[in-house]
């Protein structure tokens, strides 16, 4: 098949440090190409590269046969048929799902004024062509975050020119999307690609690429170490390639411990969940899960007291804590990853240090200053802790990779040594070599006594990682799975009944 896009010799730097040396590579018009890679291996790089984010220090790329300027100036991608869901820069949570759908491309009335019925119609048919039962004025930040990834695909995908054959590339576009909705984002890919385009995807997820790419091309320290067809490898192949040796277990041995209880949940309420009660035990790992809407994902933050709840209450060993707040919850020894890293926990422009030091910085104050090289210390325990490149507190957390950015943020939360840890999504575009110390790490807190809950879609890892996992339907916990019955079909199982 055709070359749609080609990319030669592309070579880039920050601050000295090599990131991509000299990447070649060919996408095909009509092909799905997977991109994989370690956290830190440079995809996001490259793809601002060619998004015209970040310049090149050497390379170019062609596209149609046509050599393209580098870098690009701003809206030029658009233009010439590259179109990006990126992995951080997201959708704007101050604007409506509208404006986040329309901007720049509103169509004008004679008068020069927007058609604001017509973009509406616009809008609606973006969002209905992926089934996204969205308000058009509503703003994003109240669309939850799944909803808000399908939305930045609908964005993405609004100019694609097929007869010309553009290429669309999508960043992790699966990191907070449960089965059904891959399954729609993935018709949608195929359809694209069936229509002469071409798509490149990110994604750690293993089975996913295998079941959807046509190629994968392997990134190791930025250089491009394999492209093959997916039909002539196997995901255990594509690890080794990644990682340059094998994996060996993924999962950490878990431990029987199940002591006094911790934490319990009495009728708690809010937007999505019912009348939910549950307990947590000392040593405990409880999953939380269901499909898409069902409520699973709003329990950490109920329990928490960043969603407020309607009714119900909390309790921590034999205290309720009244009136729950996110302060309240810290202080009665509850911790909290929320999924959406971004947007609740992280400070991009602060440094690693200062980000990795928030939860806790009370303890490292002496009179009003902080005890730096204490701080430092622990600080730089964590980092190297979980393995994350680069372990250097000074570093603003936004240059680091998205898979280290997450792992740091974790760190920060295990360093308080917290009674109670609220999970969610806690391996999300945590690449699986990391993902494998990040699970040892969880399984290691519970063994230590910290009661973990965990509210994820990922089915497989809740199977092995859970003492007993928890299956929400329509706001409710319809099903507890413990023992032989806890396995990956089970929960998919129990998920998917009426
Ligand atoms: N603006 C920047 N300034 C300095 N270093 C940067 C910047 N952006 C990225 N880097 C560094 O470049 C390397 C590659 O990062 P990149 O984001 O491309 O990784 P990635 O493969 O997308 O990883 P992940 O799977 O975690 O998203 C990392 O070491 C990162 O710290
Ligand atoms: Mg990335």
């Amino acid at each position: 098949m055709a070359v749609l896009l080609g990319l030669r010799g592309l070579t880039k730097s920050f601050s000295g440090v090599r990131v991509l040396s000299a990447v070649d590579l060919d996408i095909r018009a009509g092909e799905i190409h997977a991109l994989i890679g370690q956290n830190g291996s440079g995809k996001s790089t490259l793809i601002k590269l060619l998004s015209g984010y970040h310049a090149p220090d050497r390379g170019s790329v062609v596209l149609r046969s046509a050599d393209i300027p580098m870098p690009m100036r701003p809206g030029e991608a658009s233009r010439l048929g590259l179109h990006f869901l990126h992995q951080d820069v997201g959708v704007v949570g101050s604007m409506t799902v509208l404006e986040n759908l329309r901007a720049g491309r509103y169509r004008t009335t004679a008068l020069g004024r927007v058609d604001w019925p017509k973009e509406r119609r616009a809008a609606r048919a973006a969002l209905a062509a992926l089934r996204l039962d969205i308000d058009p004025d509503a703003r994003v930040r109240d669309v939850p975050a799944a909803e808000r990834a399908l939305l930045g695909f609908a964005r993405a995908i609004q100019d694609l020119d097929h007869t010309r054959g553009d290429v669309l590339v999508l960043d992790e576009p699966t990191a907070f999307l449960p089965g059904p909705s891959v399954s729609m984002l993935f018709a949608a890919m195929r359809d694209i690609a069936r229509r002469g385009s071409a798509v490149i995807f990110v994604s750690h997820r293993l089975d996913e690429i295998m079941e959807i790419a046509d190629r994968v091309s392997v990134l190791r320290d930025g250089h491009l170490v394999q492209t093959v067809a997916t039909a002539e490898t196997s995901a255990r192949q594509l690890v080794a390639a990644m990682l340059g040796r094998e994996l060996g277990t993924l999962y950490p041995v878990r431990g029987t411990a199940r002591g006094r209880r911790v934490l319990g949940a009495e009728f708690l309420s809010g937007r999505m969940v019912h009348d939910v009660s549950f307990d947590v035990h000392e040593g405990e790992i409880l999953g939380l899960t269901g499909l898409l809407g069902m409520g699973h994902d709003e329990v950490p933050y109920l329990l928490f007291g960043a969603a407020r709840a309607a009714q119900g209450s909390v309790q921590v060993g034999d205290r309720t804590i009244t009136g729950l707040t996110p302060a309240r919850a810290i202080g009665a020894g509850i911790a909290l990853l929320p999924a959406d890293r971004q947007r609740h926990s992280g400070i991009p422009n602060a440094t690693v240090l200062e980000n990795v030091a928030i939860s806790d910085g009370g303890r490292f104050m002496r009179g009003c200053r902080l005890r730096h090289r204490a701080e430092r210390g622990a600080v730089q325990r964590v980092l190297d802790m979980l393995d994350v490149r680069p372990a250097d507190p000074d570093r603003p957390l936004r240059t680091l990779s998205g898979g280290n950015q997450q792992k740091a943020l974790l760190g920060k939360w295990l360093r308080t040594d917290p009674a109670v840890i609220l999970l969610h999504e806690p391996t999300q575009g945590v690449d699986i070599g990391s993902r494998r110390q990040l699970l040892q790490k969880i399984a290691d807190i519970a063994a230590a006594g910290t009661a973990v809950v965990i509210a994820s879609a990922e089915y497989e890892e809740l199977a092995h990682l859970c003492h007993r996992v928890l299956i929400f339907r329509r706001g409710a916990i319809a099903a507890e799975l413990t023992g032989a019955a806890l396995t990956e079909a089970g929960i998919t199982e129990q998920c998917y009944l009426a």
